[in-house]
């Protein structure tokens, strides 16, 4: 007889099933495994002030760390080639805390609960025959749950950056913001780089080196800082708050809630690629929503960290 797995059981099995479809490499994410971190500082304008209490949504400008990174389990595929691209920045709060916004270049997820992504992991683990994915069983993944086509179209679709500094990004899932006098509200965030958005053609990403996405920023910031204007979607009652596959209508009211300007490359590397951005660690003003993905990469990134930081 088999169990129903618990839910950290799914996450082992699900970070299990991560290192077989990209490989096992000791010391680095089991995701998003190559990175470098940045010193940044967060500016709020005010805006979002009346609708949270969140300590740098107010007026104070505050320090931050950022990590950029390509999202393959595997720290040496091509920077190149068409991939998502993660930003992930930590808000250091002025009580001593930090609250974390994970975001990547892609606006719905691929898959609306845990099981489910369990499920496309199956099907992207590459053929023992034939060593690649076999498109047929992705497709029959999609067949089945049609609610993640949306996410399909815009990962087929999405650009190769000629820079981290000009890609958008979501953090994809709805968080629930409350003000001072406890009114609630759903948002949604996404980053819009100062730069604009360029990409490349696939021909023009495959010749350049394996890391360029990292070399190409640093080398820009020794030129000036880098900067990203933080948009919130404002949701409308009966808006999905617990479907990271759908989008909210674009008319959706937006505010502006600051300005992130990514300064230098942290000092210390090894410290911060240490760390775990978790979109999980919000702060007062700021709850998480019903989404089981967002509750259940709390656990996934706890065992991808345990690991390796135990050098596994
Ligand atoms: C079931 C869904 C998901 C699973 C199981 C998952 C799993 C993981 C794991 C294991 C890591 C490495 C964590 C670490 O070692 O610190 C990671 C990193 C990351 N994930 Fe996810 N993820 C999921 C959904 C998402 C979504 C929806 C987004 C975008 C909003 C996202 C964006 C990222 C980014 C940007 C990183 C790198 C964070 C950093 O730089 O430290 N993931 N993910």
């Amino acid at each position: 007889m088999t169990s129903h797995p618990t839910t950290s059981e799914l996450a082992v099995e699900v970070v299990d099933s991560m290192e077989q479809v990209s490989g096992t490499y000791p010391g680095y994410r089991r995701a998003h495994a190559r990175g470098a971190c940045f010193d940044a500082t967060f500016t709020p304008s005010g805006d979002a002030a009346a609708l949270t209490t969140a300590a740098h949504l107010q007026r104070t400008p505050v320090p931050a760390t950022v990590r950029f990174s390509n999202s393959n389990g595997s720290p040496h595929t091509l920077d190149g080639a068409r991939a998502g691209r993660g930003i992930a920045v930590k808000f250091r709060l002025p009580d001593g805390s930090a609250t974390d916004l994970v975001a990547v270049n892609l606006p719905v997820f691929l898959a609306s609960t845990p099981e489910n992504f369990l499920n496309l992991l199956g099907a992207l683990k590459k053929d023992p025959v034939t060593g690649v994915t076999d498109p047929a069983r992705v497709g029959a993944y999609i067949q089945n749950n049609p609610e993640a086509a949306a996410g399909f179209q815009a990962a087929a679709t999405m650009p190769i950056p000629v820079s981290y500094g000009t890609a958008r990004y979501w953090a994809i899932h709805a968080f629930e913001w409350t003000d001072a006098e406890g009114r609630s509200r759903f948002v949604r965030y996404r980053w819009e780089p100062d730069l604009g958005l360029h990409e490349l053609s696939e021909e023009d990403g495959a010749v350049l080196p394996e890391e360029y996405l990292t070399e190409e920023l640093v080398r820009r910031l020794e030129n000036g800082p880098v900067g990203f204007t933080l948009h919130v979607q404002l949701a409308e009652p009966g808006d999905p708050t617990n479907d990271a596959t759908k989008a909210w209508p674009a008319d959706r009211e937006e505010i502006v809630a600051g300005r992130l300007e990514i300064t230098a490359p942290v000092a210390d590397q090894a410290h911060w690629a240490a760390e775990i951005f978790d979109p999980t660690r919000v702060t007062k003003g700021i709850a998480l929503s019903d989404d089981p993905i967002l509750a259940f990469r709390n656990q996934a990134y706890a065992v991808s960290y345990s690991r390796r930081t135990h050098n596994a």
